[in-house]
């Protein structure tokens, strides 16, 4: 009861949730988390480029026997490198949802509103509790307004929408020029959920190879604030469930994400490093701290930090960035 919690309309015993990660590839790990005391889990996702080779045997309408895309979609990874395609990434979320009790959230990857979007009632009919879809464009075009990056974003989820019943959950990215503005129409559009945010692994450059490489680091608590701060800003101002994701190591960063008014707290990089069972430490701990300030539910705590009801909004505005400059003191002559 305490730790109760309500997320895309599901009540779940605590808002701890094993965010998408490779715990999703295998039926036995996902069996770890849910043995472990996990409230949900997201699965890995199916990528858009893996429904439209298959479907189109394109690539972003660029086809492999194009010469002037060659370089390009030799960039990409090869489909026989996903450990499922389309159809087995169902097949896959068919039998874990079948094998856990927990519910199982299906997850897509992409950054168009073409048809692979119609693989969403396939991620239904296997069972899926909820979709969460992952939104990830880089807009390298000078000529694309933010305008534009928006409407689609907007219209994605309203074609989502359109397509399947089960709850639909929106994981975002931070960049965008009003994101309060957008995490508005997007709630407006339908979603259920907010997730903020997406991580974006940026490409490293390799000084001895003279090479961009992608090199994936696992998140530390220094990506939190960003998280919390727009998770204030929006608790309050949006109908749907809000999911913090991103920098969430520790217990007292959980409290935190409860703090600001997340509904749900996913976690992978803490997973990773620390093993499944870290869920027990997160769960007691928030326990711990609920009794420590005499309340009875998380629901006293949630949202109690938000921008529109923490005595201070300004410490969520321009404020806290000069007020935080001026924290610093003055360095020895
Ligand atoms: C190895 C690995 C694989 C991931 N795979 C996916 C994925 O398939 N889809 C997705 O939306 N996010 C994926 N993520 C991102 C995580 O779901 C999560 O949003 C991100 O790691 C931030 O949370 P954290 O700080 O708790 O790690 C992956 C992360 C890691 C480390």
């Amino acid at each position: 009861m305490l730790l109760e919690t309500s997320y895309l309309g599901m009540r779940l015993p605590h808002p701890f949730i094993a965010g998408a990660s490779p715990f999703g590839y295998h039926l036995d790990t996902v069996k770890r988390l849910e043995d472990a005391g996990w409230a949900a889990v997201v699965l890995h996702s199916l990528f858009e480029e893996q429904v439209s080779m298959v479907r189109e045997g394109r690539i972003a309408h660029m086809s492999p026997d194009d010469q002037r895309f060659a370089e390009m979609i030799e960039y990409f990874p090869k489909q026989s490198d996903f450990r499922y395609g389309p159809h087995e990434y169902a097949e896959h979320l068919y039998r874990v949802t079948r094998a856990v009790k927990i519910p199982v959230i299906g997850s897509l990857n992409g950054h168009t509103r073409e048809s692979w979007l119609t693989f969403a009632p396939l991620i239904e009919q296997a069972g899926a509790a909820a979709l969460e879809v992952n939104w990830y464009e880089v807009n390298t075009d000078a000529r694309a307004s933010a305008a534009y990056a928006e409407e689609e974003l907007v219209e994605m989820v309203r074609d989502i929408k359109g397509l399947v019943k089960i709850p639909l959950a929106v994981k975002l990215s931070p960049f965008f020029t009003a994101f309060a503005n957008v995490a508005s129409q997007v709630d407006e559009a339908g979603a259920d959920a907010l997730v903020l945010f997406n991580r974006f692994y940026q490409p490293e450059i390799d000084v001895t190879t003279m090479q961009v490489v992608p090199r994936l680091h696992l998140s530390t608590n220094a990506e939190l604030p960003l998280r919390l701060r727009w998770a204030a800003i929006l608790c309050g101002r949006v109908n749907a469930s809000l999911a913090i994701t991103g920098g969430v190591a520790t217990p007292h960063d959980g409290i935190k994400a409860i703090l600001v008014g997340a509904d749900a707290v996913q976690m992978v990089s803490a997973v990773l490093n620390h093993g499944p069972s870290y869920v027990t430490v997160m769960r007691t701990s928030l326990e711990q701290w609920l009794d420590w300030h005499n309340m009875a539910s998380i629901a006293e705590a949630r949202g109690r930090l938000s921008h529109r009801t923490t005595e201070n909004p300004a410490a969520y505005e321009r404020a806290n960035y000069i007020r935080t400059l001026h924290s610093w003191g003055v360095p020895a002559a």
